[in-house]
């Protein structure tokens, strides 16, 4: 049996790295490969490096080259981790533009529909209705995110995806769902600009469907300085596509197979992120703190506090409360000098763009309940143990009028 034994840092796999490769194997023994610190420095600059060093050993792996790849760790992340995942990731524009051109890229369009949830920012609705496809509204559950057992009923001969959204952080049930998905032959995309690192299991969101579509959009939990997002997949084909599309619809310049458009990752954010990356489990955890503390120290009966799904881990991107008096609430917090957001005050099938597809008010009774009483507290990385405190101090304070 060969082993690849490899180490350190890489330059890209090229055909004489192969080569090697061919030869360990045809010697019936081991292979100890790796690289200088100054040739991986070279290849930073140019390329994802956890990308090339996926491509490198499914390239090996391809190849028959070895029948055993031990590969200890990358950069502090052991590398068992990113080989459970034969994946594509490859930058773009924004989330939107991850959304949008996975729906174009899955041959989705006029008369077909997809099923989202009725509760989700209006960005994975716009990427459906971009490409002239119809949303088909579902409740969410009781943690905010698409409502499993009612996405069966909202399935027609016309429906083509789902598009779930891990929305604030936490992952919808996601057995349920791609179980739903494949046996109605669906495909699924991932909204998963609020949920980098969630998981459900031990499966990274992003990880389940045909594509991950991720935002790092400067209040993202890893968050550029500008707009940025990407798409991860484990669908060679559909990356083809995807990487076209963003691309002007082209692979060779000037040579445009389809019609694309201009979606770049800009490279200073992309050294960034790749940066962030590295302290994205830092700031979770940061989060997590913030969380539990708020969790186990918000006690008044006129606050719903948020649900944690069962094998699921929540990365609090927002921490979403309920009551019913919602507005004086946040009036109060105000004044006592602490800023909320509502994410979102209106469900997307009764914002204005969206009259054209002929929804009213009490179509979506869960998710317009929840546009009218959700408010998030204060979760920020760098946020003081002493203003938890105080947030914790107001929020029990506080008496329904
Ligand atoms: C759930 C959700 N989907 C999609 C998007 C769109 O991402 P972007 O702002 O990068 O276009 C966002 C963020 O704004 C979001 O919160």
């Amino acid at each position: 049996m060969t082993k690849v034994i490899t180490y350190g840092t890489y330059d890209m796999l090229h055909r004489g790295h192969i080569r090697l490769l061919q030869r360990a194997k045809a010697m019936g023994d081991y292979l100890i490969v790796g690289v200088t610190a100054e040739a991986f420095d070279r290849a930073r600059g140019k390329l994802n490096v956890k990308q090339s060093t996926m491509d490198r050993v499914m390239a090996v792996k391809a190849l028959g080259i070895a029948d055993q790849i031990i590969i200890e760790e990358y950069e502090g992340q052991k590398i068992d981790d990113i080989l459970r995942y034969d994946v594509d990731i490859f930058g773009v524009g924004s989330g939107l533009d991850a959304l949008t051109l996975s729906v174009r890229a899955l041959g989705i369009g006029a008369g077909d529909e997809v099923i989202v949830p009725a509760n989700t920012y209006i960005a994975t609705v716009l990427a459906i209705t971009a490409n002239g496809a119809t949303p088909v509204f579902v409740e969410p559950d009781d943690c905010f995110t698409l409502d499993a057992a009612r996405i069966e009923a909202a399935i027609t001969p016309k429906t083509k995806a789902i598009m779930v959204v891990h929305l604030y952080g936490q992952a919808a049930k996601m057995d349920d769902i791609c179980r739903i998905a494949k046996a109605h032959g669906l495909r699924l995309i991932e909204d998963c600009a609020q949920s980098h690192g969630a998981k459900f299991g031990d499966t990274m969101t992003g990880a389940f469907g045909d594509a991950g579509c991720f935002s790092f959009y400067p209040t993202k939990n890893l968050g550029a300085f500008g707009d940025a997002g990407a798409v991860v997949t484990d669908d060679a084909e559909l990356a083809k596509t995807l990487r076209m599309l963003r691309n002007y619809g082209s692979e060779k310049k000037y040579h445009n197979k389809i019609l694309g458009v201009n979606s770049r990752l800009d490279e200073l954010q992309a050294a960034l992120l790749h940066t962030k990356l590295g302290h994205l489990a830092d700031l979770i955890a940061e989060r997590e703190r913030i969380a539990a503390a708020y969790l186990s120290g918000i006690q008044n009966p006129a606050i719903r506090l948020p649900k944690q799904r069962e094998n699921a881990n929540h990365v609090w991107h927002q921490f979403v409360i309920e009551t019913e008096d919602r507005d004086s609430f946040q009036q109060y917090l105000a004044g006592h000098g602490i800023q909320t957001v509502i994410h979102y005050p209106i469900p997307p099938h009764l914002a204005e763009c969206y009259h054209y597809l002929g929804h009213k008010e009490g179509d979506y009774p869960v998710a317009e309940r929840m546009a009218k009483s959700v408010l998030s507290l204060p979760m920020f990385n760098g946020m003081k143990e002493e203003e938890v405190r105080y947030v914790i101090e107001t929020v029990n304070g506080y008496e329904k009028a």
